[in-house]
């Protein structure tokens, strides 16, 4: 038995996507615990591109069981979008495949509006995705949000849509000036997308603990990084939920002591999306080059990332914070054509050198990164297949980011094919 978490490492944007879609060969089931549609992960399927956003990428695997836990907020328009995106395209085919827990909350239309409205205001802007999961984890916590469980009995849904309209319409309309919104059309609208949902509901807790007494493999998705946990990261610029290894029990109603692995997803440089501190960042033609290599536009909301070079503070503050006992290095092949790489081994700030990142995003601001040049391989590392075949160069690089990390690599990335992908150690045994 082995129940692995894939947590990213840096801000979100890892190719956690890709490293799951590589795992699920071993699990039974695979699980969502925290986030919403603010995630995007990317898969290449043979010649085919697809992106998922709620549902975890094990569903282009047949016999795969997918679980949305009680931690993620779901929107069920985006969701029943992808259900019937995936099954256009042959993926999918069985319902008993998904279950999605019925204590999540769902983001309601007065949550999109209320993120939307929000950041409007440049002086307080985040920078997040719009989608409203700010607002839907704030009225969980508050409570006053509608869980899954609620929208599927008509009396209770229409009595808190009562409770909760009123006072979300007079913060639209009188606080940011926007339309409000109407309670008979919500309602119709919902109870709709509920009776479609329905069938998939159950609990996330039984049934993953069930599986763990019956030795199945499990597999944890992570969605954004470890820097935007609203407890650990750049807070405020953070999203709303724990992007940390913690996020799993509380997301699951799986205890700690059943997780067995703990992989940090990196790439092999660094990106984010939004605003808040970056002390890798490259304003310059080095960083534009890397966000063309990379393809680096935001797969949800199509932003340009912000690039940098790798950051070897972060990435030690995203292994003690997780506990990650293995590094998936992604992207490597982004770097083939550059003749030198720098790695961030440290920070200045005001005159002092930190090695470990700083809790204050103000002070993290204000670092400027201490630099380490390392020899470029300048040749294409895209067909290999074992850390063997790749160029001397390429192996140095690898073997410094694992010491300063201070853990191992478990796998590289080298292209966003199946493929393309050397595995050195697996979490699953
Ligand atoms: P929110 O999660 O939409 O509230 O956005 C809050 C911050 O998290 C913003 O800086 C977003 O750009 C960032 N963010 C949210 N989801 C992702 C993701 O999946 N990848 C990278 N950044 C993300």
């Amino acid at each position: 038995m082995a129940n692995v978490v894939i947590i990213g490492a840096q801000w979100g944007d890892e190719g956690k996507g890709k490293v799951v879609d590589i795992y699920t060969e071993y699990a039974k089931q695979i699980v969502r615990y925290q986030g919403g549609n603010n995630a995007g992960h990317t898969l290449v399927v043979g010649d085919e591109k697809v992106v998922l956003h709620l549902i975890p990428s094990g569903i282009l695997h047949p016999g795969k069981r997918c679980v949305i836990g009680n931690g993620v907020v779901l929107d069920p328009k985006v969701f029943l979008g992808e259900i019937e995106g995936l099954k256009q395209r042959g993926y999918f085919k069985d319902d008993s495949q998904l279950l999605v827990d019925s204590n999540l909350h769902v983001i309601m239309p007065w949550h999109k509006a209320i993120d939307l409205a929000r950041e409007k205001d440049a002086s307080r802007k985040i920078g997040t995705t719009g989608r409203g999961i700010g607002p839907a984890y704030e009225d969980k916590i508050g409570r006053r949000g509608i869980r899954m469980s609620d929208l599927v009995k008509p009396q209770l849904f229409r009595r808190k849509l009562q409770e909760v309209l009123p006072e979300k319409n007079f913060l639209l309309e009188k606080f940011f000036g926007e339309a409000p919104l109407d309670e008979e059309q919500i309602f119709t609208e919902y109870s709709g997308y509920a009776k479609q949902i329905e069938k998939y509901i159950g609990c996330c807790s039984s049934s993953l603990n069930a599986a763990i007494l019956a030795g199945d493999n499990l597999l944890f998705e992570g969605a954004q990084g470890t820097l935007l946990d609203i407890d650990h990261g750049t807070y405020p610029y953070v999203t709303s939920s724990s992007t940390c290894i913690g996020g799993v029990s509380t997301g699951t109603g799986v205890a700690p002591c059943h997780i067995t692995g703990v992989i940090g997803i990196t790439k092999a440089y660094c990106t984010r999306v939004g605003e808040g501190p970056f002390p890798t960042e490259l304003h310059d033609e080095m960083g534009e080059n890397l966000r063309k290599a990379g393809q680096e536009f935001g797969a949800t909301t199509g932003r340009p990332r912000r690039c940098g070079w790798f950051d070897a503070v972060a990435i030690r503050e995203a292994v003690r914070l997780n506990g990650l006992t293995g590094l998936a290095v992604t992207k490597l092949d982004v770097l083939n054509e550059l003749d030198s790489i720098k790695v961030c081994t440290a920070y200045s700030y005001k005159g002092q050198l930190l090695e470990e990142f700083p809790r204050d995003a103000d002070i993290l601001h204000d670092c400027k990164p201490v630099y380490e040049e390392f020899d470029g391989w300048q040749s294409n590392i895209c067909s290999a297949t074992s850390m063997a075949d790749l160029p001397a160069p390429a192996k140095a690089y690898l073997a410094k980011l694992e010491e300063l990390a201070g853990c191992p690599i478990s796998l590289v990335s080298i292209g966003p094919r199946r493929d393309q992908t050397i595995q050195v150690s697996n979490p699953f045994g």
